[in-house]
């Protein structure tokens, strides 16, 4: 770790398979730093808070509000954006569900549907509810997505998803 004086800080992040450098201050949000310095716009800054999961990443596999993590606490964690996703076969199955709308919450929904996929691939209904309310979607397409991450689940039927 090196300090430019000036009070920030050069920290290597792994994001997406590949080690990069940023240089940070003690506050900075993960969010913040993906999207202004990594170019990482994926992740959406909306509520801040907490509330909308827009602006979920993966960090070691699980789904977490980049809003709410500081960058510092990053560093040594792996970290996936959906830029780290290439044509998966989720993101396919919320196309072809029609689980998209304008497009601003799928980042978020895609990336908690791996997590749960990969954890629970086995989950019921009850349970996809559940895990899925950590993400709001604006243009209240609830009734797709929920189709996509069955099909996800169902598909994927205890395989590692991508
Ligand atoms: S922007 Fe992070 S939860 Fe809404
Ligand atoms: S598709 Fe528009 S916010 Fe969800």
């Amino acid at each position: 770790m090196i300090t430019n004086g000036t009070s920030k800080t050069v920290v290597k992040l792994h994001v997406n398979g590949e080690t990069r450098d940023v240089m940070i201050r003690s506050a900075d949000t993960l969010l913040q730093t993906l999207r202004e310095q990594l170019g990482l716009t994926a992740a959406k800054r909306a509520c801040q808070n907490g509330d909308c999961g827009a602006c979920t990443v993966l960090v070691n596999g699980e789904p977490t509000h980049s809003c709410l993590s500081l960058s510092i606490e990053s560093v040594d964690q792996h970290i996936t954006t959906i830029e780290g996703f290439n044509n998966s076969f989720i993101q396919q199955e919320f196309v072809d569900k029609w689980a998209i709308q304008c497009g601003f919450c799928t980042p978020g929904f895609i990336l908690n549907c791996y997590a749960l996929a990969n954890k629970h691939p086995n989950a019921d209904d009850a349970t996809i509810e559940e895990w899925m309310q950590s993400n709001l979607c604006r243009c209240t397409g609830y009734q797709e997505i929920k189709e996509a991450v069955k099909s996800v689940l169902q598909k994927h039927a205890g395989g590692s998803v991508s």
